[in-house]
Formats: C-alpha cells, sequence, structure tokens
C-alpha cells in the first residue's frame, strides 16, 4: 500500500482527532508543541492509557510500543506509581525547598550506578547534558565537545549538531563534519562541536588525536538510542574510555535512554565506567524529569554551601516531590526478574521480526538491546548512522502508518520498546501486525 492510501485509512479511523488538530491549528504553530510526536496528515489525540495500550479521541485501541518514546517502562498507568504520585500529590505539588523524596531517588540511581557518585535532578534530559557539557567545560577549563553523528541528546544548541545529517553535506565517513540540525544554531557552536563516527574506534581515535586538547568532554549514547538502537562493537567502548583518559577528556555516557537495559544501564552492560552520566526518561516514571551526576570532584562544582558554587543550576521544578515518588516507585518495581522478562521480550520481538523479514526478504533488519529495537529498512550492515539509512525513504513512514492502521504504536523512524506491561502475545501481535503491513506494501 501506498503512503497515500495508509494515510486515507488513517484520516478515516481518526475523525474526533481531525476536529481537535483544526483547534489546535489556531493556537499552536502547526497546531504542534513537540515537534517528534508531529506526523503528517496529524496526529491522533490520545484520551488514556492503561497498561501497554492507549486510546485515541475516537475510542481506537493500539498497543504501544512507543512507550512515550521509551519512558514507559511499566506500561501506562500502573498501579504503584499512581498511587505513589497521588499520595504524594495530596500533600503538595512543589514547593520551594527540598523533599525527601529527592534523596529516596538520588539514594537508588546511585546504588544502581556506581559510577554516580553524587546526581542532581533537572526536568528533562535536554537539561541534563546541558549541565553535563557546562561542567565539563566548567572543570576541564577546555572550550569544546565531541558527540557522535546520529546521536540525539536533547534541544538545546551544543548537542542540535549532526542529528539527522545528510551525508551529502556532513564530510567523509571517517572525518564527519558538524551541521546544524535546526536553524538558529549559532555558528560558534558548530566550532566548539566535533563530530565522531560511531564504532569506528581507529577514526575516533584519529580525531581525539588531533583535537583532544581542547576537548572537554566526548558525549555518548551507548546505544545511539535515537539514532537507530545501533549497539557498540564490542570493545568500542571501552576504547573510547582509554583514548578519554589519555587526552585529559571527560568520558559522559547519555542513559537518557540506555539506562532501562540494565540495573546499572548499559555502562553496567557494557562494563565501562563514565566520568558523568545523564539520565531522563524511565527516572521519572512517566512525569518529567532529567538527571545528571558522577564523580564527585566533578560534581563539586554545584555545591552551593556558603555561596561555594561555581555553577549555579536552578530550575522552578527541578526535583519535584511528584516526579521524585513516580521515579522511585518505578525503579523500586524494575527488579532483577523484572530486566529478565524486559530482555526476553525484546529477544522474541526481535526474532519473530528477523524470521520475518528473512521470509519476505525484504531489505530490512531490527537492532536493539533487551527491551529496545528499532526496525531499518536497509540490508547494509548495521555499524553507524550513516549505514541505518534506509535505501526506500518512505519505508519508514508506510510502516509507521501501516501499524498505526493495524493497532500498533511504535515511533516514526521504527523505534520501540517492550515494557512490562506486555506479555508474549503483544510480542507476537505486532510482528503479525508487521506482516501484514509488508504483505500490502
Ligand atoms: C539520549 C537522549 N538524550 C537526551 C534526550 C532529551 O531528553 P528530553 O526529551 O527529556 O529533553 C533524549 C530524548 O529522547 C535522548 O534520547
Amino acid at each position: 500500500m501506498t503512503i497515500e492510501k495508509e494515510e486515507l485509512e488513517y484520516t478515516s479511523k481518526t475523525v474526533r482527532s481531525r476536529a481537535l488538530y483544526d483547534e489546535a491549528l489556531a493556537v499552536m504553530p502547526g497546531g504542534n508543541s513537540r515537534t517528534t510526536t508531529f506526523f503528517d496528515p496529524y496526529p491522533f489525540y490520545v484520551e488514556r492509557g492503561q497498561g501497554a495500550h492507549v486510546w485515541d479521541a475516537d475510542g481506537v485501541d493500539r498497543l504501544d510500543f512507543n512507550g512515550n518514546y521509551t519512558s514507559l517502562v511499566l506500561g501506562h498507568a500502573p498501579l504503584e506509581v499512581v498511587k505513589a504520585v497521588q499520595q504524594v500529590a495530596e500533600h503538595g505539588l512543589s514547593f520551594p525547598g527540598p523533599t525527601e523524596h529527592e534523596i529516596r531517588l538520588a539514594e537508588q540511581l546511585t546504588r544502581r550506578i556506581p559510577s554516580l557518585e553524587t546526581v542532581r535532578f533537572t526536568n528533562s534530559g535536554t537539561e541534563a547534558t546541558m549541565n553535563a557539557v557546562r561542567l565539563a567545560r566548567a572543570s576541564t577549563g577546555r572550550p569544546k565537545i565531541a558527540k557522535f553523528e546520529g546521536a540525539f541528546h536533547g534541544t538545546h544548541d551544543w548537542v542540535m549538531v549532526s542529528v539527522t545529517p545528510d551525508p551529502k553535506s556532513a564530510g567523509g565517513a571517517r572525518r564527519p563534519k558538524p551541521v546544524a540540525a535546526s536553524a538558529g544554531v549559532p555558528p560558534a557552536v558548530l566550532k566548539h562541536v566535533v563530530v565522531l563516527p560511531w564504532n569506528d574506534a581507529e577514526a575516533c581515535a584519529a580525531i581525539l588525536e588531533r583535537e583532544g586538547s581542547s576537548l572537554a568532554a566526548v558525549l555518548v549514547d551507548p546505544l545511539l538510542g535515537i539514532g537507530g538502537i545501533i549497539p557498540p562493537a564490542d570493545g568500542f567502548l571501552a576504547r573510547l574510555r582509554e583514548l578519554t583518559e589519555r587526552h585529559g577528556i571527560l568520558l559522559i555516557f547519555d542513559e537518557v535512554i540506555s539506562f532501562r537495559v540494565a540495573m546499572g544501564g548499559a555502562q553496567e552492560r557494557f562494563g565501562v565506567r563514565p566520568d558523568l552520566t545523564t539520565l531522563g526518561k524511565i527516572i521519572g516514571g512517566g512525569l518529567p524529569v532529567g538527571a545528571f551526576g558522577g564523580r564527585r570532584d566533578i560534581m563539586d562544582f554545584y555545591d552551593p554551601r556558603r555561596g561555594g558554587a561555581r555553577i549555579s543550576q536552578g530550575g522552578t521544578f527541578n526535583a519535584n516531590p511528584v516526579t521524585m515518588a513516580a521515579g522511585l516507585a518505578t525503579l523500586n518495581a524494575l527488579t532483577p526478574d523484572a530486566y529478565a522478562r524486559l530482555d526476553a521480550l525484546g529477544d522474541r520481538l526481535r526474532g519473530g521480526v528477523t524470521r520475518l523479514l528473512e521470509g519476505t526478504r525484504r531489505r530490512g533488519q531490527v537492532s536493539g538491546v533487551g527491551s529496545l529495537f528499532c526496525l531499518h529498512w536497509t540490508s547494509a550492515k548495521l555499524s553507524d548512522y550513516r549505514s541505518s539509512r534506509p535505501k526506500d525513504g518512505d519505508a519508514p513512514t508506510r510502516v509507521f502508518l501501516g501499524l498505526l492502521n493495524e493497532g500498533i504504536l511504535l515511533s516514526q523512524r521504527g523505534m520501540g520498546a517492550c515494557s512490562l506491561a506486555m506479555g508474549e502475545e503483544d510480542v507476537d501481535r505486532f510482528v503479525n501486525a508487521l506482516a501484514r503491513v509488508l504483505a500490502r506494501g
């Protein structure tokens, strides 16, 4: 089926959403407040979510493999989290001062992640990476940072570089050029951000050799999450650790997505200890959140005692008690058994999709780690951002809309996550729905 036909079916099922969207157009640019969630012809409006399902304004039920972009590891409205939120909210929503809840979540995080000696909270992953980058500059006295081509770290200027660049204007694969990912990113940013190729240790070594003395940090999403969940090659993260140490560069793991792959995140799974870590998504239990932390000697730049903070980090809603309680209730549910279940669901899904694609001889494959996965519409060996670009540029949209019409929600580029609200039958439903979508186009 063509995109147009999938759109036609979608619009026929989402009449009330269309009407709401028309109202939204009058008061928001393109009717939108969150670029990521928009898709043509218009997004459906969510009415409620429960467990693994969301229902839209027209009452259509969809099995949710998006999970608010991997945040909802327990599924929608899990009882223990909702109860924790209600209990805390009854006593006030936010205060001009700390509450015990933030200590308890900080304890839980520092226990799970040994490299996280101390931690601070923010309201988003964007603020977390913004602070980590500032901290790296402050503590090293160096001006530049390095990030990987294809990696997304939020929407502040310093990381809006080479997120989804057109390779034609992004330089050679082994020496990528910084490309602004948005209008309004100042040219100064492009002079201060060095772009690295994912999984090419020798090219990274050469770039770090050249730029090392002016680099404050190498910022790494250990799974290249939004770039397609492309796991690090064997030894790649360890090599980055060794190179950054050699050049006096701080290694920052952005675990906003990858934290969900193990009790202690990707750094536990791959056995590499960064200097700083940024967090978000699941640690807020579905509410707005971010956090950053790491080596105590570096984090002490924020120590405000006797007016001594060298970096100020305000934030009206930082560490607000409702988010902290939701996060704690979520992490309490993430036991070793829970991780084993998440891994098994992810493995089953990847196995099913792989068998399906082999059977149809499509140019497609599925990547992932643990409960995270991403569909790719290329048969190239997946190693980095460039190799994951679809051979048929329409395929991700066609599959996304096709799955919506089959009652399955994914992200537009094909990234998804299994949640603890799912069972094997849900994963099998995903594979069967994908089979039907592929069979018609
Ligand atoms: C790795 C990574 N870092 C940072 C962010 C930004 O987080 P937020 O959307 O909470 O600002 C994201 C969001 O998807 C992310 O995937």
